[in-house]
């Protein structure tokens, strides 16, 4: 870095606001106080040119003193002071045309990865990779949001922030209500990757319910030099070892440790040879055993990037028993996909929850254009709450992932459309008065002739601009296109034709689609298939049309609701 500026501030209001534009080169910043000791450091793309978005930075604490704001640039003179604002800003007035009604996305800057979910005193925490300080990736904390019913979130200050260890990449938190690991009974302990040339686990706890944390002062408690990828530990209790058991992304396996202390880690055994997709990097582990009636089993969530059934990054899963040091899966034509679309990632399940089932979110993106969504102000979003379960596919067993029924409460205005039988097509037209692109589309039929070859789904706007499913009935694949669905320039990979799943074979199929301004996610036969997909349409997509070819259908139910907006 060229130039050192230091700039001497008198804080008078909650925030400061700092210019950027992310096509300029990046600036180490070090927020200084009255004494000279660092409070924040981070890097971002500080501009003297045209802002392309502002920076907001809490320094509320600091009100009525002075501090430093240290910028260690190569394109910044001192006159940047003047466009430096110490101001009032409202987070909240942050709305632009893609930022979701119904979705969790963070007020300001970059997200990932959903890190730390756990559920404690009737509320359900999220915590997320974020970067407080730009819309792109980079400076990796631990963002943390919660909610009582996993729908309308309340923000939280940034909770983990990165240090002389590296950044804070993904991770896991348990409740230690046994004080197991000696820093305080029901104490909240995170357990993260802290990345640099190496990766290694460390461990932070908080005694405030994980609204701030210490980070452990024997950090790292896991680490192998031998390893490259060596990340996202995700940690649970093993009632038949009495055991902690921590899964660990290594490579392209999944590698297990056993604890009883929580800060001592024991290799246990790895899973990966030769079984399931291999195409890109293991990440984010999840391991844990689902009851479904009289069924049990295992499950082994495993993110991999590329390498997707689409491209791109997507997470497989391994169905089998794990009995507290090995993990065999079940004799199944894997890979097996939780979501065949194209943005749904590296997603986990809540720790601790106060239902038999298990709860799920995933990132609602893709590395291979996360950076370049045309939004300005966020970046990224996550999945709708989702519900996994067991189910049976043509026969075999699979997981099904379904919204949390919570998401009904959503429903603010319902429309329903008369059932017919359909040997065509047919269009509605502005299916909803006032349609601000948050709403819900259910759809059922059966095939009455089972020379019906497809069924074809497209919803669209006066531009021109359409988002189409087709069940093809004699391939049996569900396609996704959105090659024509708004903006989709931004990255060529964004636009790519088909995203294909398999499809069921049987006689009735019914869809339910969720659109929230910038994503589409579409579930079939109660989620045996998922596909998620963003979506950039200049203007929501208001009208409908169905296409049968070759046969006839019967519509049984055909219903759209619109959504609420949790903004407001
Ligand atoms: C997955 C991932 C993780 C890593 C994090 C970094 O999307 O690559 O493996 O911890 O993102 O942000």
């Amino acid at each position: 870095m060229k130039d050192i500026i230091n700039l001497n501030i008198r804080i008078k209001e909650d925030f400061i606001l700092l210019p950027i534009n992310d096509a300029d080169p990046i600036s180490i910043i070090t927020f200084r106080d009255e004494t000279d000791q660092s409070i924040l450091q981070f890097t971002a793309s500080i501009t003297q040119n045209t802002a392309t978005y502002w920076l907001p930075i809490d320094i509320s604490n600091y009100k009525g003193h002075h501090i430093t704001i240290q910028i260690a640039s190569n394109n910044l003179t001192p006159d940047i002071k003047n466009v430096i604002d110490n101001t009032q800003y409202l987070p909240s007035n942050n709305r632009e045309e893609y930022r979701p009604e119904y979705h969790y996305s963070a007020p300001f800057g970059w997200i990932n990865d959903p890190n730390g979910l756990f559920y404690k005193n009737g509320v359900y925490h999220l915590y997320f990779q974020h970067n407080p300080f730009g819309t792109k990736w980079g400076n990796m904390s631990w963002g943390h949001a919660s909610s009582k019913d996993l729908i309308k979130w309340e923000n939280h200050p940034v909770a983990l922030l990165p240090d002389e260890m590296g950044e804070i990449f993904s991770g896991s938190i348990i409740i230690d209500k046994e004080n197991n690991a000696l820093l305080g009974s029901d104490m909240t302990l995170a357990f993260y990757t802290s990345a640099k040339e190496n990766q290694v686990q460390c461990l932070a706890y908080s005694n405030d319910n994980g609204i701030t944390f210490t980070k452990f002062n024997e950090n790292p408690i896991l680490k192998d030099e031998d390893k490259k990828d060596f990340r996202d530990p995700k940690v649970f209790w093993h009632n038949g070892t009495k055991k902690w058991i921590m899964a660990l992304a290594t490579g392209q396996s999944i590698t297990f440790y056993s604890s009883s202390d929580l800060k001592g880690w024991e290799r246990l055994s790895e899973f990966g040879k030769g079984i399931g997709s291999h195409k890109g990097v293991w990440e984010c582990p999840d391991l844990f055993e689902l009851k479904s009636g009289k069924k049990k089993k295992w499950v082994l969530l495993v993110s991999i990037n590329p390498g997707g059934p689409n491209g791109g990054n997507a997470t497989q899963y391994f169905l089998g028993d794990f009995d507290g040091h090995t993990f065999t899966a079940d004799p199944l034509s894997y890979p097996l996909w939780l979501d065949y679309g194209r943005d749904n990632y590296a997603g986990v399940t809540w720790h601790n929850c106060p239902k038999n089932n298990k709860t799920y979110i995933g990132w609602m993106s893709n590395w291979d254009y996360a950076n370049d969504l045309p939004t300005q102000h966020f970046k990224n979003v996550m999945t709708l709450p989702r519900t996994i379960d067991i189910a049976t596919f043509n026969k075999q067993l699979i997981l099904k992932t379904y919204p949390i029924k919570e998401v009904k409460k959503l429903r603010i205005e319902k429309k329903d459309f008369s059932t017919r039988l359909l040997n065509r097509m047919f269009i509605i037209k502005s299916f909803l008065e006032d349609n601000q692109g948050a709403y819900e589309v259910i759809l059922e039929f059966d095939i009455v002739e089972n020379t019906t070859s497809s069924v074809s789904i497209t919803l669209f706007n006066e531009n021109n601009e359409k988002l189409n499913f087709n069940l093809d009935l004699r391939k049996y694949l569900l396609t996704t296109n959105r090659s024509a669905s708004g903006i989709t320039k931004f990255n060529k990979k964004f636009s790519q034709g088909d995203i294909i799943a398999p499809l069921e074979k049987t006689n009735r199929y019914k869809i339910k689609l969720y659109i929230d301004k910038c994503s589409s996610e579409l579930f079939l036969n109660k989620g045996k298939i998922a596909s998620t997909n963003l979506i950039f349409p200049s203007e929501p997509y208001n009208n409908i049309r169905i296409d049968v070819s070759d046969g006839v259908i019967d519509i049984t139910k055909f219903r759209i609701y619109k959504l609420a907006d949790l903004n407001n």
